[in-house]
């Protein structure tokens, strides 16, 4: 069995997991059709009819050895639509994610999303068996720090509290004092803050979010030169190109997007919070400026709503497919380890982070507010 090396403080695995060819027939025969007609209804508004025949055997197949193993798939709002709205048990963006991981019943637990959403997963509930279907599955902003970086800016800036966006590593999360995700950025600075009585708060790996975040408080941001690969490339041209091309469209957007890219866009919020605002406004016409995946999951539960499709694909979340998430229930792969002692102060960031009061509706960032400058640490 493959296991995750703790000791490395930014764990990459380069290899490509091996195919272990299925012992049992996966085709497209009446007992599958009868068993997945229903789940095809969900999405055929999104998936061709002659894609179906290729991904409903994996599915029943996963559906069926879910409930053999006890097990439960957590899915990230960036899984392709086979995968969110035909295996994913519960979804959500990354606070929510991190909150159902610490309160599941189920024994195993497969993480369709990315590392640092497994490795959360893990340390909020140690007792249980977490699964990532491939451990390539990485992030850019997770790479960009380590925990030994983090230690280096704790020893330079002792007064400060260090908030962690939650795409770090459990060794980042466990040199920081407290984690946050795009759901609540604003509002754990503004704790960090006033716990710490500071008026300033370091808020890492993410350049974009933290400049974000700084233009929706008055508290001082520092930052470090992280980005995500996917929203630091949408740039403000590309919400006028959208705008003069299809005039009316709402423009959502994400806060790892920068900070011009916010303040031409209509909406700004975390995954969660960009599909709330189309269920609840019920736009004419849409764009979702983010991961791909995004627009066909929210298309789902919005038929009367027509989506612009401009976006960028997250390589990493990509890894995910329904072939390695069977894989991954069939031969138990690959597992999650994290050693407790950095997982016990990981988990202290990730639980005061969700011991916060929840707010009503996904945080949403004001564009606005005039633009702040933010130093790097
Ligand atoms: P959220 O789903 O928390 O908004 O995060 C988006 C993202 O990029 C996750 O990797
Ligand atoms: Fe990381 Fe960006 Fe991919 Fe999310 S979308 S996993 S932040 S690279």
């Amino acid at each position: 069995m493959d296991r995750l090396d703790w000791t490395r403080p930014n764990w990459r695995c380069d290899a490509e997991p091996t195919h272990i060819a299925p012992d049992e027939p996966l085709v497209y025969d009446d007992a599958v059709r009868a068993e997945t007609n229903h789940l095809y209804e969900r999405v055929k508004d999104v998936i061709l009819p002659d894609e179906w025949p290729v991904h409903a055997p994996l599915i029943a197949a996963i559906n069926r050895l879910k409930k053999e193993r006890g097990a439960i798939i957590l899915a990230h709002n960036y899984m392709t639509p086979e995968i969110f709205a035909c295996v994913g048990d519960l979804s959500g963006d990354s606070l929510a994610l991190a909150r159902m991981a610490a309160s599941v019943d189920e024994d195993i637990i497969v993480q369709a999303g990315v590392h640092f959403m497994a490795e959360t997963a893990k340390i909020m509930s140690p007792e249980k068996t977490v699964l990532i279907p491939d451990m390539r599955a990485g992030c850019s902003l997770a790479e960009s720090i380590t925990g030994a970086d983090v230690a280096a800016i704790k020893a330079k800036y002792p007064d400060y509290p260090i908030v962690t966006y939650v795409n770090t590593s459990a060794a980042v999360k466990a040199e920081a004092d407290v984690c946050c995700t795009s759901g609540n950025a604003v509002q754990v600075t503004e704790w960090a803050a006033r716990e710490w009585k500071t008026d300033t708060v370091i808020l890492i790996p993410d350049e974009f979010l933290a400049k974000n975040v700084a233009a929706n408080t008055d508290i001082r941001i520092l930052t470090w030169k992280g980005a995500c690969e996917v929203h630091e490339r949408f740039t403000a041209e590309d919400v006028d190109a959208l705008r003069e091309g299809h005039p009316g469209v709402v423009v959502l957007t994400h806060p790892e997007s920068p900070e011009d890219v916010v303040k031409a866009a209509d909406y700004t919020g975390s995954t969660a919070g960009m599909a709330a605002f189309v269920k609840n406004t019920q736009p004419e016409k849409v764009v979702l400026l983010t991961e791909c995946s995004m627009s066909d999951n929210v298309a789902i539960e919005n038929p009367g709503v027509k989506f612009v499709r401009p976006c960028n694909l997250c390589p990493h979340m990509k890894r995910i497919t329904l072939q390695n998430i069977y894989d991954a229930l069939r031969y138990n792969r690959f597992e999650i380890e994290v050693d407790e002692s950095v997982a016990e102060r990981a988990r202290r960031s990730i639980q005061r982070m969700l011991d916060l009061p929840k707010p009503d509706s996904p945080g949403q960032f004001d564009k606005d507010r005039p633009p702040v400058e933010v130093g790097l640490v």
